[in-house]
């Protein structure tokens, strides 16, 4: 496979021939070894782009339809080849990498649907003078910055929709696992993408990379997810342009079950809310709110279920929660886990890293956490369940949304009006009333507060990548 940079049509190396080494986190072993862009490469990426984007704007909405739909169907005829590679450079168990394509490759399926149905209208002034025509052209070139959690998924559902749209996009693979991107870039050629309208450029210097695609004359727009404190960095760079964003941030989803849940089903949603994809999820139940009386059966039932999860590498069969990223993701999990139980938690399972070679952290059930303790605040991106019970619904509520994000929520409730009363009352972009699960690229994924701007998916988030156009016409 390619391991070089893919701009205007062409393989090659960076500008100054660096390289970066991608690592397996189950084994820490170097598994490739790709070319590392430069911020003149990402303008020279900008160019290309640049370039494509006119003819691809004025090509029909329907041939560019048929154009992701090959798109959708190329990652589904590879999906067993994609998944490796992202159980390779990610660690994720292979069931959950397969789930990640056919997830990656849906967003090209329905954006393929959505790019004929982006609608304008047409109304007649108030005091009757002229013709209002309102229409959504593309913006032009995106940069697109996507993190290590979701190698291909995190990437179509920004892709997907920019060029149903009429946009060309400049993209930063995550340095980490930036070889399923690199795949993926190939066979969107072959399957029929014009030359520079995607263009790939992984980079070790993020910072200078960013600064150098932002300054483009032609950048329109900066599409990111990853966390909330490198978001606020790349908004204020975008704001030096004045540029268009969607961001999807990080969350700290609440996971509340009412004493009236089904407990195996709320156990049941919780170890998909947790431990899918290893784990590392930005809508991942961060905190469990369990009331007092289902909080102990809840607890130890959860850890018993968390507890059969078998860890290993993401390769092996049977494998339910693989490696961390890194070493240094191991000790931010550990250091908050350490200072709950400092504080009075008790360790209901788990409670520390796994010996290497790897970097592996045990599934780990705290009960009795104290709704101040840090692992409260933190967003913990690793297998480990905080359970705070509770008796007063309203403090409950107010402790869930005592937080500067707002990106998923889960409820747990077999009456289903006092779930959907608690739902309206969270401040999250998504709720999952009895459901461990929420993404779908025909919904609307995004965050209120500090979980982000904009949404990605479902019919708005192809409006994300066009501009709104108004014309005051008389005839
Ligand atoms: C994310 O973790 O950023 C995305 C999670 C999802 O799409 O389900």
């Amino acid at each position: 496979m390619k391991t070089q940079l893919l701009i205007d049509g062409t393989w090659r190396d960076g500008a100054d021939g660096d390289q970066i080494s991608v690592l397996n986190p189950a084994t820490g072993d170097e598994v490739a070894s790709i070319a590392a862009g430069t911020p003149a490469d990402a303008v020279a990426a900008c160019d290309a782009a640049a370039a494509a984007q006119r003819g691809w704007a004025a090509t029909a909405p329907r041939v560019r339809a048929e154009v992701l739909r090959n798109c959708f169907q190329i990652l589904i005829d590879h999906t067993d080849e994609l998944a490796e590679l992202i159980t390779l450079e990610h660690g994720k168990p292979l069931a959950d990498a397969k789930g990640e394509i056919a997830y990656a490759a849906e967003f090209f399926r329905w954006n393929s649907e959505e790019a004929v149905r982006i609608r304008g209208s047409i109304s007649t002034a108030p005091g009757g003078a002229n013709k209002i025509i309102v229409r959504h052209p593309p913006v032009g070139v995106v940069v697109i910055v996507t993190p290590w959690n979701f190698p291909a998924a995190m990437i179509t559902r920004k892709l997907a929709p920019a060029l149903a749209a009429g946009n060309a996009v400049v993209i930063k693979p995550p340095r980490e696992a930036p070889l399923t991107a690199l795949r993926i870039g190939e066979l969107l050629e072959q399957a029929g993408v014009p030359t520079g309208l995607v263009n790939l450029v992984p980079t070790k210097d993020s910072g200078a990379w960013f600064g150098a695609a932002v300054d483009h004359k032609a950048t329109r727009m900066v599409s990111f997810t990853g966390s909330t404190e490198v978001g606020r960095v790349l908004l204020a760079r975008a704001a030096q342009r004045v540029l268009k964003v969607c961001m999807e941030l990080g969350g700290n989803a609440p996971f509340i079950v009412f004493d009236d849940a089904d407990v195996e089903a709320a156990v049941e949603g919780a170890l998909v809310a947790k431990m899918r994809h290893s784990a590392e999820t930005c809508t991942a139940a961060n905190r469990f709110f369990a009331q007092a009386g289902v909080a102990d059966e809840f607890t130890e039932k959860l850890a018993t279920a968390m507890g059969a999860m078998k860890v290993g590498s993401g390769m092996e069969p049977g494998v339910q929660c693989g490696p961390m990223i890194n070493a240094g993701a191991v000790d931010s999990i550990d250091g908050l886990v350490k200072a709950a139980v400092g504080a009075g938690a008790t360790t209901a399972l788990g409670g520390g890293p796994v010996s290497g070679p790897g970097f592996f952290y045990e599934p780990t059930v705290l009960g009795n956490v104290s709704p101040q303790s840090p692992i409260t605040e933190a967003e913990i991106f690793g297998p480990v369940a905080p359970v705070i019970p509770f008796t007063d619904t309203d403090l409950m509520i107010s402790q869930a949304n005592n937080t500067e994000m707002g990106l998923a929520a889960y409820v747990y409730t077999q009456n289903i009006g006092l779930g959907l009363s608690v739902s309206e009352r969270l401040e999250s972009g998504m709720v999952g009333l009895n459901r461990g699960a929420m993404s779908d690229p025909a919904a609307p994924f995004g965050g209120m507060k500090q979980s982000g701007l904009g949404r990605e998916g479902a019919s708005e988030g192809i409006y994300e990548f066009c501009e709104t156009q108004y014309i005051a016409a008389s005839w």
